[in-house]
């Protein structure tokens, strides 16, 4: 069915209200009544598809713009699209976002066909260590308890006793019972995993694996000290994947979703936001009053996600854009985020 002039020109008009606010915008465009136009048939269609094959679609933060403002029904960080995915009552779960959380929708709703728009999509942390690699860990640590960082593969969260993301890592490692942890993938996190347990007086060994995301590692003290000192009274806010000497240096650290409500809920004249730009991007449309500064890191896999792929993926996904997972396999995986989810304090 082709739109209408009418229906393109209110498909415009509401993509113009959100995306107007964008400035942080990872090709440099400016989002104007022309470019809304331009993108509003695909939106619209996307839309329709959405309703005719029962589909949902699920966008991570750091994902363009249009795909967020556009056609998301769901947007957020790692765990509140994991508890979507879990119940999501759909046919077809798309995930805008990278391999390992469309993996993680799979675990969490088998029977729903889940969509992945380009196989490409990996990710630096959970591309660094497979089960094999686990499997050697818990043999030179076999009394440890093995927590994986949600950006991991099913096979490895298969492998680990409990899955942890950005948002409730501290308060579940903390209140494990054991003293010694194998913590995977990350080895940043596990260095601010250490300092946070010590800040609250509790003693565990963290043992680390030697993953690193590509676009936090980049973040330094320097860049910190360079901007409070040109634009007095900023906020800094890190994201757990700096290193602990970042986020030592910023004034707050959390989760995707929980630096944006920082920032919703904090009162100063400019923020150095720590992390992917799409995260500027959102906080641009959803507190336009804000001032960010900065320059812009890309996630590239994260941006491998357009409009055009979700469309043709819903229209017909070719074979590798379908994720499936051998089934002994993801009932072990899935035991490991259902820990998470046991274990996670409610105001997560
Ligand atoms: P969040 O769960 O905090 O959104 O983090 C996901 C991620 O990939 C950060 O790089
Ligand atoms: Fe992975 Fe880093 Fe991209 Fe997040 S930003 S998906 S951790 S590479």
């Amino acid at each position: 069915m082709i739109a209408t002039d009418d229906l393109i020109e209110v498909e415009t008009e509401r993509l113009l209200r959100s995306l107007m606010h964008v400035e942080c915008d990872p090709h440099g465009r400016k989002w104007n009544y022309e470019t809304c136009r331009q993108i509003a048939p695909l939106t619209l269609e996307i839309n329709r598809l959405k309703k005719e094959k029962g589909a949902v679609i699920l966008a991570h933060s750091y994902v363009e713009p249009e795909i967020i403002y556009g056609v998301a029904d769901y947007r957020g960080d790692s765990y509140y699209l994991s508890l979507m995915a879990r119940d999501a009552r759909a046919k077809i779960i798309l995930f805008a976002g990278v391999v390992f959380m469309a993996e993680t929708a799979k675990i969490l709703s088998p029977d729903a066909t889940v969509i992945v728009p380009d196989r490409g999509s990996g990710c630096s942390l959970a591309d660094s260590i497979d089960g094999d690699g686990v499997r050697k860990l818990k043999t030179l640590y076999p009394d440890a308890t093995v927590v994986c960082y949600i950006n991991s593969t099913a096979d490895v969260k298969a492998e680990s006793d409990v899955c942890v993301t950005s948002g409730n890592v501290y308060d579940i490692v903390a209140n494990l019972p054991a003293r010694r942890i194998v913590f995977v993938p990350d080895r940043l996190m596990a260095q601010n995993v250490r300092s946070e347990l010590q800040r609250r007086g509790v003693a565990k060994e963290i043992i680390s694996s030697d993953g690193t995301c590509l676009v936090h590692d980049e973040f330094t003290v320097g860049q910190i000290a360079a901007a409070r000192a040109q634009f007095p009274g900023l906020k800094v806010v890190a994201h757990p994947e700096c290193t602990a000497e970042v986020a030592t240096a910023a004034d707050f650290v959390g989760s995707t979703g929980a630096m944006m409500k920082y920032v919703k809920s904090t009162d100063a004249p400019y923020f150095l936001m720590l992390t992917e730009c799409g995260l500027v991007g959102r906080l641009e449309v959803e507190s336009p009053e804000k001032r960010f500064i900065g320059g812009c890191r890309l996630c590239p896999y994260m941006k491998l996600n357009s409009l055009e792929k979700i469309r043709d993926a819903l229209l017909a996904p070719r074979a590798e854009q379908i994720v499936t997972l051998d089934e002994p396999l993801r009932l072990r995986a899935l035991r490991c985020i259902e820990r998470m989810f046991e274990l996670t304090p409610a105001a997560s």
